[in-house]
């Protein structure tokens, strides 16, 4: 299976992803591809010698040019997954329909609660005893499509924002690589909005 990843940012999802191809060798990573040019993700596809590319955003009119200048990249390496590993653009419907039931993203809270950003900060602000991850397939819907797989992070008593986004990092570098794996081994599916693994409805 080969797995296409968008970054923004440091990539330690991607890094995961980099560790958990070369271990178990179900799925590679066919290219790497940052809307920004620093990005330390591009750094970490170069040194595991993935291909890695910037499309830029700051060099497009609009949210629709730049969204089939990344499709036209992405395509390029034929991948049959792409997965958004902090990849901090809101992606066209066009887009989401290109890759529709093909396409994963992770997102720092267990959804549907605190879609967005500040998870960490709203979690602790409502008081909330668990917090977490969820990977789920991308729909038109921000942050809204069908869960894959959640990981529940305990809420403690002295947890600041910074404190708990770490310990909820830990936890996405293991289940993004799973629900990954899950794709490549033919097991996980989107049907109609909903995922299905091993043919059973999550
Ligand atoms: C993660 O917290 C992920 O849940 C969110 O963006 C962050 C990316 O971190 N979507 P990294 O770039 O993988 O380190």
């Amino acid at each position: 299976c080969r797995v296409a990843v968008l970054v923004s940012g440091s990539g330690t999802n991607l890094q995961a992803l980099i560790d958990a191809a070369g271990e178990r060798a179900e799925f590679s990573i066919c290219a790497v591809v940052s809307n920004r040019p620093g990005a330390y993700g591009l750094v970490r596809a170069a040194e595991a010698g993935i291909p890695a590319s910037v499309v830029d955003h700051r060099d497009y009119l609009n949210r629709e040019s730049f969204d089939s200048a990344l499709m036209a990249e992405i395509d390029r390496h034929n991948p049959d997954l792409v997965v958004l590993a902090g990849f901090m653009r809101i992606l066209t419907p066009e887009f989401v329909r290109h890759y529709s039931g093909r396409l994963l993203n992770i997102h720092p809270s267990l959804l549907p609660k605190y879609q967005g950003l500040h998870t960490h900060q709203r979690a602790l602000e409502a008081g909330d005893s668990d917090h977490g991850a969820t990977v789920h397939f991308v729909t038109e819907e921000l942050d809204g499509g069908p869960a894959i797989v959640q990981a529940l992070v305990p809420v403690q008593a002295e947890d600041s924002a910074e404190l708990l986004a770490k310990r909820v990092q830990v936890q996405e570098h293991k289940i993004y690589p799973l629900a990954v794996t899950w794709f490549a081994q033919g097991r996980l599916r989107m049907v109609e909005d909903r995922s299905e693994l091993d043919g059973e409805l999550l």
